[in-house]
């Protein structure tokens, strides 16, 4: 094959303008965050196109030479083998590839389309780079869980670092969708259970991801998903229905899209599920009014798998045909796996169907985002194999996953301070099938990573105590069926020694896409090892693995000590090990309530009040109760214990009112009374106690993290305007209502902390 770099500037239509371009005002305005600009080669080029090369540049396919775990995520479709596809890319009749096989792979495919195409247009090369390339970092709703955005804003750059030394251009991620029901399995890409969370992290991941200047080999696009409220299907069953006021769409589910558009995000992916009777993919409103009209969005939107396609089972659209148009006509410009534009775009163009000027429309956003890619000027920009080497599992990338791993553990319990465990002196039993091995370590939706380079727990621990010989590793239990004589071993196991850590919960496939459950338990095999084993009577410390809020039962909720540990990735044993030794404290606060059942699902802190609330203490009669449970969360969110001792004190409040145009100052005194370092996380939460719609019981509305010695005390400081108090009223409009406000600020969002009130005057 010809060296395509060598002459790769004089094959490429328009490059002279191209290079113009580069040095323009448009693009400065670019990189100031005006939005898409269109260089003057686009036009041009888009009027010697046929109908065909622009519906091909609208199609978005599989890469039928995939990377990695992709022929499992996402099984080829189309029909084509790679050399076809290759064909394809020199037919113009594709846009690009997604999660194929590196860059060696995206070198063939973009020197097929700029060599050997008519109009040589470069392909832009896409994946799912969901938390982290070849180094895997936290599950993206574990790394919530640090409360920390600028830690996502890290391990996005670091990601793409990696990957756009892969011949990555473009990322499907950040997946912002809020989820409040934890039998989803899908809450465990995003953000969690609340808005100003969820818009917080979205923002930090869209600048981690595109950097200051898109062009650069470091950085990619980034892609807000699942457009829009696909965290909220009904009964918590993926790809189910959404069916919700307006007021909750934009008062909750919306915010982190419009958060991660406002940072940049240049393009986004239709969601699967539809809102109100209407699939989102063929979502006119959604799309076009909203999105590009309210909002101003100047990127692209590209359907998810097929989702054009499942519009016709949906029950929406006729056929392909139709689909295809309703898809289109609706706002998304970009078809991904389908086929459904190549095939049909021409003709509805040709039957009038569909206007060319609309389609011209499309293709200019798409080119326009491959000119500021930089693609236009080096189609090979992001595609370098000794750079895709050179650039994998650096040192320091691998110690910021271990970082990362560490500040996304919640410590849920640590009754008589049975952590941190020393390093020396104690024979430790580690018992469960997440003790030890190759398996469920980089967790779900990882596409490139490789369970067999991550650290397992067993090899953590070992590395943090002073001798390794003092650790025994037992599984005691499949994850989900038992292993034969596995109990009476891990029994065993736990007599002999002092202390027994029990890592027990989901595997990677149990979360993630399609993976709903009726029951969020500890599977019950695991829960009969626990019992065996807490039973024996040595001090437990639980080590949970899951991609989800769970309800924990039994002797895995009686454990004196619980971590919440996620999937990690990597760094995972590492991670874990600094934090059960005392390495680090731990610092994470959960972005999901742990409910007590799951028949309390979907639960989440910020619910509305009832006209028959439960009062404190026990449950009384025809109040709003489930039998048998207390009324609230197990764990809220926000809830997450340290290794020191933590007091609040002090609630001051500037003023007892706060004028419309005006704002009030809270402040705090935190201290850490205990003999170990901490982090806490202290929460401002709001009530407005009467309005012309009811408002939530508790609304997070800021935070700050903040590091204290033993001993050490700290005021935190939290203004609130009257934006704040805002909300969706009866017309669906922000409005603000005079009256009183109760504030907390406190450790998690059931926790009282401190309490107090202001009125808003008029
Ligand atoms: C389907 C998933 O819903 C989406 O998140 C992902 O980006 C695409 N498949 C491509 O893999």
């Amino acid at each position: 094959m010809q060296d395509a770099r060598i002459s790769r500037r004089a094959v490429l239509m328009g490059a002279g303008a191209a290079a113009a371009w580069l040095g323009s005002p448009a693009r400065a305005l670019l990189q100031a965050g005006g939005g898409l600009a269109v260089p003057a080669f686009v036009d041009p080029l888009i009027s010697r196109m046929t109908l065909d090369e622009k519906a091909g540049q609208l199609q978005l396919m599989a890469a039928a030479w995939g990377g990695g775990a992709a022929l499992t995520l996402n099984p080829p479709g189309g029909g084509s083998d790679f050399d076809q596809q290759v064909n394809e890319a020199r037919q113009g009749q594709l846009t690009g590839v997604f999660n194929g096989n590196g860059a060696k792979m995206a070198r063939i495919m973009q020197t097929a389309a700029v060599q050997g195409s008519r109009l040589k247009i470069p392909l832009i090369f896409a994946a799912d780079i969901i938390h982290g390339h070849r180094t895997i970092f936290p599950v993206p709703l574990a790394e919530v869980a640090s409360f920390e955005p600028e830690l996502a804003r890290r391990t996005a750059a670091a990601a793409a670092f990696e990957a756009s030394g892969a011949g990555v251009d473009w990322t499907f991620s950040p997946m912002v969708d809020v989820a409040r029901d934890q039998r989803w399995g899908r809450g465990v890409e995003g953000g969690g259970e609340d808005p100003l969370l969820g818009r917080l992290f979205a923002a930090a991941r869209v600048q981690g991801f595109q950097g200051a200047d898109l062009r650069s080999n470091e950085h990619m696009l980034a892609c807000i998903k699942h457009f829009a409220a696909y965290g909220a299907p009904e009964s918590g069953l993926d790809y189910n229905a959404v069916d919700m006021s307006q007021r909750r769409l934009r008062e909750v589910y919306l915010q982190p899209y419009k958060a991660g558009f406002d940072a940049g995000a240049l393009s986004a992916m239709a969601s699967f599920n539809e809102i109100n009777g209407i699939p989102s993919t063929g979502n006119r409103w959604l799309m076009t009014d909203l999105l590009r009209g309210e909002w101003g969005f100047r990127g692209f939107v590209v359907s998810d798998y097929t989702g054009d396609e499942e519009m016709i089972a949906g029950g929406y659209a006729k056929d392909e045909r139709d689909a295809a148009r309703l898809a289109f006509l609706a706002g998304v410009d970009m078809s991904m796996q389908s086929g459904l534009y190549r095939k049909y775009l021409p003709e509805l163009v040709r039957g009038g169907a569909v206007p060319e000027a609309r389609l011209n429309e499309s293709v200019r956003r798409v080119l326009a985002m491959k000119a500021m890619l930089g693609l236009f000027d080096d189609p090979f920009r992001r595609i370098d194999e000794k750079r895709e080497a050179a650039r994998s599992m650096l040192p320091a990338t691998r110690a910021l996953a271990r970082e990362a791993g560490r500040r996304a553990i919640v410590l849920l319990k640590n009754d008589g301070d049975l952590l941190p465990l020393p390093r020396s002196g104690r024979r430790i039993a580690l018992i469960g099938p997440f003790g030890a091995g190759p398996h469920d370590l980089v967790g779900p939706w990882v596409v490139y990573g490789d369970d067999h380079k991550a650290v397992d727990l067993a090899t953590g621990i070992g590395g943090a105590l002073a001798d390794a010989s003092s650790l025994v590793v037992a599984p005691g239990s499949g994850i989900e069926q038992p292993l034969a004589g596995g109990v009476d071993q891990a029994v065993a196991a736990a007599r002999a020694a002092d202390i027994v850590i029990l890592a027990i919960g989901e595997s990677f496939d149990m979360s993630g896409e399609a993976q709903s459950r009726t029951e969020i338990v500890v599977p019950p095999p695991q829960q009969r090892l626990a019992e065996a084993i807490a039973a024996v009577g040595k001090p437990m410390v639980v080590v949970l693995k899951h991609g989800r809020a769970l309800a924990l039962e039994g002797a895995v909720a009686d454990a004196p000590a619980i971590l919440a540990t996620w999937f990690l990735g990597t760094e995972t044993g590492n991670s874990i090990a600094d934090v059960l030794f005392g390495a680090a404290s731990p610092s994470g606060r959960l972005p999901a309530s742990f409910p007590w059942q799951s028949g309390q699902e979907p639960y989440y802190y910020a619910h509305k009040p009832t006209g028959r609330p439960n009062p404190p203490g026990d449950l009384q009669p025809y109040k709003a109760h489930f039998r048998g449970i207390p009324n609230s969360a197990r764990y809220p969110f926000g809830h997450g214990l340290t290794y020191g001792q933590i007091e609040y004190s002090g609630l001051t409040l500037s003023s007892p009112t706060m004028p419309r145009n005006g704002r009030i100052e809270l402040s705090a005194t935190i201290a850490n009374r205990g003999r170990r370092a901490a982090e806490e996380v202290a929460q401002l939460y709001i009530h407005d106690r009467v309005a012309s719609v009811t408002r939530p019981v508790r609304e997070l509305k800021a935070f700050r993290k903040i590091a204290l010695a033993p001993g050490q005390s700290e005021t935190v400081r939290f203004t609130l305007t009257p934006a704040d108090l805002a909300f969706y009223g009866l017309q669906d409009h922000l409005t603000v209502e005079p009256g009183t406000f109760e504030v907390w600020i406190a450790p998690s969002a059931e926790a009282e902390g401190l309490h107090g009130s202001f009125e808003l005057i008029a």
